[in-house]
């Protein structure tokens, strides 16, 4: 898919959350993100934050790692989680946050920088509980981006 803005891409976001909503009753949406610098990765999160109808500024976490939003949808309760693996330098110190703790049916995980973690996303991948987003942003050219999006069920 190619976006050629960053409304585009907040909109893309967007609708895989739309489509998605109704698996929030029994599974956790989880979107892993994989691209450079700039990319639009936070971009991509600000759109699925929006469609959940999250007001907050969303940045990027960076500094913090990781931060949380409570969001309620379709009747169904939950919290968005946003990761920002770019400062962790081993599996190790991603195996400390703790982000399978977050995995719960109504919530929202989103990993930007997920290629700092094999170990997790293999778990990921295997539970049942999840629908596994595996999102690759490239830059082709300014404001154009080359989005793949693959998704498990
Ligand atoms: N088509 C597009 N989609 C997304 N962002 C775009 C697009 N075109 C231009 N941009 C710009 O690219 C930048 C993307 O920044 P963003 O913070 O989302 O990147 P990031 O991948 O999260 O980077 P980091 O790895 O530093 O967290 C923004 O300034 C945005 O306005
Ligand atoms: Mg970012």
């Amino acid at each position: 898919m190619i976006s050629d803005s960053e409304k585009q891409t907040r909109l893309i976001a967007a609708g895989l959350v739309k489509k998605y909503r109704r698996e929030l009753k029994a599974k956790c949406l989880i979107f892993t993100l994989r691209g450079d610098l700039g990319s639009g990765k936070t971009v991509f999160a600000k759109g699925v934050a929006e469609a959940l109808g999250i007001k907050k500024i969303i940045r990027s976490p960076s500094f913090i790692i990781q931060r949380e939003f409570s969001f309620g949808i379709d009747k169904v309760k939950g919290n968005f989680v946003h990761f920002d693996l770019w400062r962790m330098e081993s599996e190790e110190e991603v195996r400390k946050l703790k982000i399978e703790d977050s995995i719960k049916p109504g919530n929202v995980i989103l990993i930007e920088w997920a290629e700092k973690t094999s170990r997790l996303l293999k778990k990921i991948l295997s539970d049942k509980e999840t629908v596994v987003f595996t999102i690759k942003i490239s830059e082709t050219k300014e404001n154009f981006r080359k989005i793949r999006i693959l998704v498990k069920e």
